[in-house]
């Protein structure tokens, strides 16, 4: 299960803000209403893997989960009075104000404790992160964002011991985050599914290793396969015989590309 959690700083806890006035009112209610969109919907459809928790003032929650919720638009005006029901609604047990809506009184702690028990992972998004490429996201990630402002000084204590990533030294928008961290757990799953391609064949295991080495310093992992036996990068490839360098789909054209670079001939296979 993929879960995003929203800090929302200036939205009423107490749901009284005006349908007609998101950004004023509503403390800028607009933002999550948008953060909702980019974690459940796709187009023409919902992201039934995925839960979105919007934390208000550090007081109320309101967890949605894209396996239930129902009565979901993409427009803003509509969401946000999904959102004035459970804000209207929440009380000190969990309630479910709208189908797949759920709403309580909480904490950034307790919210952090909820995701511990659920085996999550829980991730900050932030500008000053490490780069997302070094971090291996696990596929259960609950990113943890702020809304349009800065993470308070009571966030940041409470995440002190939260892995932090960053998307790039660029300040995106909320929803744009969550775009990009569903993109790349996307990706990842398509990595895990696809069956690694044929990029070149070589004679020589030294050479093979070679190649691999080259592929790996341009992040291309590989698998070399040699006499019908699977090895993974760097394990064994022993004595003599075709070795296959093997990548992903995604990776073939530069994997070939750098090869034929560095050997100054293009490959085929
Ligand atoms: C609009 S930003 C918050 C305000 C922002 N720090 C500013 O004043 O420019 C909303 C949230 O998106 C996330 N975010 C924005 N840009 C990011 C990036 N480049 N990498 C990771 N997270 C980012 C952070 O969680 C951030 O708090």
């Amino acid at each position: 299960m993929r879960r995003f959690v929203v800090l929302a700083h200036k939205v009423p806890t107490s749901g009284e803000f005006s349908l007609n006035d998101l950004p004023g009112t509503g403390g800028r209610v607009d933002v999550l209403c948008r953060a909702v969109g980019a974690a459940l919907f796709i187009s023409h459809g919902m992201r039934t893997d995925t839960e979105i928790t919007l934390l208000v003032q550090n007081a109320v929650q309101i967890r949605i989960s894209g396996d239930r919720v129902k009565r979901l638009n993409p427009d803003e005006r509509s969401t946000a009075a999904i959102l004035q029901l459970a804000l209207r609604g929440a009380g000190a047990e969990e309630v479910e104000t709208t189908p797949g809506v759920v709403a309580s009184q909480s904490s950034l702690s307790q919210v952090l404790d909820r995701l511990y028990q659920l085996e999550s992972h829980p991730v900050v998004l932030h500008e000053q992160g490490v780069p997302v490429d070094e971090y291996a996201l696990p596929a259960d990630s609950a990113f943890i964002l702020s809304d349009h402002e800065d993470f308070s000084n009571e966030d940041e204590a409470s995440l002190a011991d939260v892995p932090r990533v960053s998307l790039g030294p660029t300040a995106l928008h909320t929803s744009q985050c969550i775009t990009i961290a569903h993109h790349l757990l996307d990706r990842d799953e398509r990595d895990a599914s696809d069956d690694l391609v044929l990029c070149h064949k070589v004679w020589e295991e030294p050479k093979a290793q070679l190649i691999a080495g080259l592929l790996e310093d341009f992040g291309i992992p590989t698998n070399l396969l040699s006499h019908g036996v699977t090895s993974l990068y760097p394990g064994m490839v022993d004595g003599l015989g075709e070795v296959r360098i093997m990548v992903r789909p995604r990776d073939l054209e530069k994997a070939r590309a750098i090869i034929g670079d560095y050997f100054g001939q293009p490959v085929d296979e």
